[in-house]
């Protein structure tokens, strides 16, 4: 299969940050991609040098076939994009946002109302394409921006961050949304996010990005088995004594915080009466199988920040990027 995205040490610099730093990777056609980390990782930046939107500091992208240093009007005739923050306009319907956006794409002024209308029942917002966008929930706003995205039907779609605040349920309907685009349109898909359970449910592969570098990528079940085993942790009572613990060959790997102690056992199930003797007298114990938060945990060293400043890196702190520095 042709690949849709091909990354050749893709470099974003700005000032002195590196916010991107020679990632290189393939996307085949028709795949949902993610990329996966915290706040300030690379992400956007990374979109946005495929969509040319940000010129990258060195490397190469060809997006479509195309170069995006070369050809950014070919890429930006096959690719679509929602952005991390909401970019609808208020003051309109649903139905008029469309309109709008299709004017601007130069969508063939014949085709435009059948394609505002299959878009529309795409994303289930036939209902309500008359109210005016303030009046929209959270996930109408995303699924109306989802539908804008696909307007002039693009082959390959960014999607920065595209269930941000919205309520689980919410969340794991936008994911059917985006799954059947993928599935029945063929659409190849990017999608960025921070959402452990996002990256996995969603996505065919995950690249897990942190500090603008890729640290692995790989398929979901994949990257779990790379964490070498179950995870098992053991609360004590006061200060752990891991000496013990740590003869054992089974153990892969040995983690103190505080009280508690994190293992990584190959086949728990069948050690862990070892486990219990060597750890002494401890306060609970709990074996589970590798979740995406234990392969985060694996290749980066540390936990993602799930909550918090949500706006970071988004269109707004560009924005004040760009006043600071435009008047000079
Ligand atoms: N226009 C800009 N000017 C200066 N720094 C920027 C700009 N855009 C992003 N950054 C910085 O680059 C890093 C990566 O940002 P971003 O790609 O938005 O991360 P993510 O989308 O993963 O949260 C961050 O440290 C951010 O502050
Ligand atoms: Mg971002």
């Amino acid at each position: 299969m042709a690949d849709a995205i091909e990354a050749k040490e893709l470099t974003k610099k700005f000032g002195n940050l590196t916010a991107v730093n020679k990632i290189s990777f393939k996307i085949r056609e028709g795949e949902i991609f993610g990329l996966l980390g915290p706040n300030g990782a690379g992400k956007t930046t990374t979109l946005s040098m495929f969509a040319t939107l940000v010129h990258p500091t060195s490397g190469e992208a060809y997006v479509g076939g195309h170069s995006i240093i070369h050809e950014q009007g070919a890429v930006r005739k096959s690719i679509g994009f929602v952005f991390q923050d909401p970019s609808s306009d208020d003051t309109l319907s649903g139905r008029e946002n469309l309109y709008l956006h299709a004017l601007l794409y130069g969508v063939n002024l014949t085709d435009i109302n059948s394609k505002i209308d299959s878009v529309l029942s795409l994303v289930d917002l036939k209902d309500k394409q008359r109210v005016l966008v303030k009046n929209y929930s959270g996930g109408m706003r995303r699924r109306l921006e989802l539908a804008r995205g696909l307007l002039h039907e693009p082959k390959i779609l960014f999607l920065d961050e595209p269930t941000l605040g919205l309520d689980p349920q919410t969340r794991e309907h936008m994911w059917e949304y985006i799954k059947e685009l993928s599935s029945k349109k063929g659409v190849t898909i990017i999608v960025t996010t921070h959402y452990m359970e996002e990256a996995e449910q969603l996505c065919d592969r995950i690249a897990i990005i942190d500090h603008g570098e890729i640290k692995v990528l790989d398929t979901p079940a994949n990257l779990r088995r790379n964490v070498g085993g179950d995870i098992v942790t053991l609360r004590f009572s006061g200060k752990p004594n891991v000496a013990k613990l740590k003869k054992l060959k089974f153990i892969r790997k040995t983690e103190i915080k505080g009280s508690t102690v994190r293992l990584t056992v190959y086949n728990s199930a069948v050690h862990l009466q070892d486990i219990l003797k060597a750890a002494g007298k401890v306060e609970a114990v709990e074996s589970r199988s590798p979740t995406m938060n234990d392969v985060f945990l694996h290749y980066t060293g540390k936990e993602i920040r799930e909550s918090g400043d949500e706006a970071e890196g988004g269109a707004m702190e560009r924005i004040m990027h760009y006043r600071a520095n435009s008047h000079r």
